[in-house]
């Protein structure tokens, strides 16, 4: 089967390659996008943009692409409050302009969606969609043109929506590497609010190793929920990473993002075996600390060292 992972330089897009042999990788390489995530991987790598319709058709025709997996998206909440319209382009216009390429060449499209569809609501697979954030609704959308290109046209597409992931090669704007480098650096962690909101976590390893199974086996117009089942509170993670670097946390709390999830909880219809949190991150710590020179270029990014809405936006 050949594979096209689009956004699979990205964070879980490039554990996904790993897994495979021989694949196609097509990333925009926006600031996510990294190719030394994909150094040594065994992959071609071609850069473009998935909205991009000619050449996402050039590249599935002259490597005869039986599948594709899309990863690519923006995906900090935080940016999408700031700016919600690169959200709109990559994940809507986008999925949309693979879903066509999909109908047209008769491929299998696996599309990635996330938890935060739901909102801070208890959720199976069939539960209503709730997107709080621009990031989210613009997830939700993209996940409603896939559910309508399979009933529509027949598309063999199908969804996944994993809980929060965490491991390597995570940008550091997000909460865990975030935490990791600004601890090492004696620097305060920004926390939103009361720091009590609940994320469900899962190691980005174990979530690549279930989307391969349900790439594999999934069926057409199903929805696939893989929550991680190590449900914390950010507040409590960020002093679990102080214990594991062996330093003092400090912690500053800052006016809470707007319209901020409490928790997620999603409920699978298949169940899932994963790592624990804390070998999960205890693995993802030693990366952090062995691979400076992935992260320290990445630095100098705002969202790593500022709190978005306290300027306005
Ligand atoms: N990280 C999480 O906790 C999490 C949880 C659930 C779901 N997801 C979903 O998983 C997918 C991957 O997330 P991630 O954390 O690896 O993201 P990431 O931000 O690390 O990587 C996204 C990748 O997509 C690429 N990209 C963005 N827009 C593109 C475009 N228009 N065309 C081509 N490439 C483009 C970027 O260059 C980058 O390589 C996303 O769809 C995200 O919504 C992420």
């Amino acid at each position: 089967m050949k594979f096209l992972v689009t956004g699979g330089a990205g964070f879980i897009g490039s554990a996904f390659v790993r897994q495979l042999k021989d694949s196609i990788v097509l990333d925009a390489l926006t600031y996510a996008g990294r190719e030394e995530n994909l150094r040594g991987v065994d992959c071609t790598f071609v850069k473009g943009n998935i909205t991009d319709y000619e050449l996402v058709k050039k590249v599935v025709e002259e490597n005869k692409v039986d599948v594709i997996v899309n990863f690519a998206a923006e995906t900090h909440v935080d940016r999408s409050i700031v700016n919600p319209r690169p959200f709109l382009e990559s994940n809507v216009f986008g999925v949309v302009n693979l879903l066509q390429i999909s109908k047209e060449k008769n491929l299998r499209l696996v599309h990635i969606s996330t938890d935060e569809v739901y909102g801070d609501n208890e959720a199976d697979e069939n539960s209503p969609l709730r997107p709080s954030s621009p990031y989210s609704a613009s997830k939700a959308s993209a996940d409603m043109f896939v559910m309508a290109y399979v009933r529509t046209y027949g598309v063999d597409a199908l969804i996944i929506r994993p809980s929060n992931n965490y491991g390597p090669r995570q940008f550091p704007e997000k909460l865990i590497p975030k935490t990791i480098i600004r601890t090492l650096f004696d620097k305060p962690i920004p926390v939103y609010g009361d720091g009590k909101q609940v994320r469900d976590w899962i190691y980005v390893e174990d979530t690549a190793r279930i989307i391969k199974g349900i790439v594999e086996n999934g069926e057409k117009g199903k929805i696939y929920n893989i929550p991680g089942g190590h449900s914390i509170s950010n507040i409590e993670i960020i002093y679990k990473i102080g214990s594991i670097l062996g330093k003092e946390v400090k912690v500053k709390f800052v006016k809470d993002r707007p319209g901020h999830d409490r928790f997620y909880k999603m409920k699978p219809s298949i169940k899932y075996d994963t790592i624990s949190i804390d070998e999960g991150l205890k693995r993802t710590v030693d990366w952090y600390r062995e691979n400076r020179e992935w992260w320290e270029p990445l630095l100098g990014d705002s969202f790593v060292e500022e709190v978005p809405w306290e300027k306005g936006y």
